[in-house]
């Protein structure tokens, strides 16, 4: 099994994005290959990067750094749910991958975004690739959710038709994939 974190990147008081977040982590929980946990990044409530060091150093001033340290060393792999504004990604994601260097890397990330327009947020996952590639992030495949204001019931649970349950299917597979080729690997090198 793989410890899958799914990050909700929208730090808003009434996130559109954040049932999506839920109902990707009920999909990864039944998934065989994953023991799951949900961050949000309005809990999580990181100022803005203010360590003295480089994060590639690992020499962390604060305790929200350590803590933050401590949760994302202990994932495997990622889902990032994360929301479009004005054309890129959120802030709080930037900042919340800032924080970071040796923690995130060789790590499998499958990219989730969404966006009240057509494009479901499609340019904000572009924006991000140059920004994982820095920090060794490994991109897995990318889900596109438009229209996200109208998707909640009215107990605030995200709906899916069948073809977007598939898709996010599709993301989590690829996660597991990576997954898959990542320990192949780390078996070969060490063989
Ligand atoms: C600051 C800001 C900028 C936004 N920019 C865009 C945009 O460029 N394109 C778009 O389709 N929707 C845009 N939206 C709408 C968001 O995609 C929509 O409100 C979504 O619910 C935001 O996610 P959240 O509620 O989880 O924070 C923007 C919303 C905010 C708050």
């Amino acid at each position: 099994m793989s410890r899958l974190y799914v990050v909700s990147a929208s730090t808003r008081p009434a996130s559109a994005g954040r049932p999506l977040a839920q109902w990707v982590a009920e999909l990864a929980r039944e998934h065989q290959e994953f023991e799951t946990t949900l961050i949000d990044l309005a809990e999580v409530r990181l100022p803005f990067h203010e360590e003295p060091e480089h994060p590639s150093t690992g020499s962390y001033v604060h305790q929200h750094t350590k803590d933050w340290s401590a949760a994302i060393d202990a994932a495997d792999c990622f889902v990032f749910v994360m929301p479009m504004y004005n054309g890129g990604f959120s802030a709080a994601l930037k900042n919340a991958i800032d924080y970071l260097y040796k923690e995130w890397q060789s790590k499998p990330v499958g990219l989730i975004s969404y966006s009240s327009g057509t494009s479901g947020g499609a340019p904000a996952i572009e924006m991000l690739r140059p920004v994982l590639a820095r920090v060794g992030l490994r991109p897995a495949a990318t889900l596109s959710v438009p229209g996200i204001e109208h998707r909640g019931d009215t107990e605030g649970r995200f709906l899916a038709e069948p073809l977007l349950a598939q898709q996010a299917h599709g993301v989590l597979d690829s996660v597991a994939d990576a997954m898959e080729e990542r320990r192949a690997l780390e078996g070969t090198l060490q063989g």
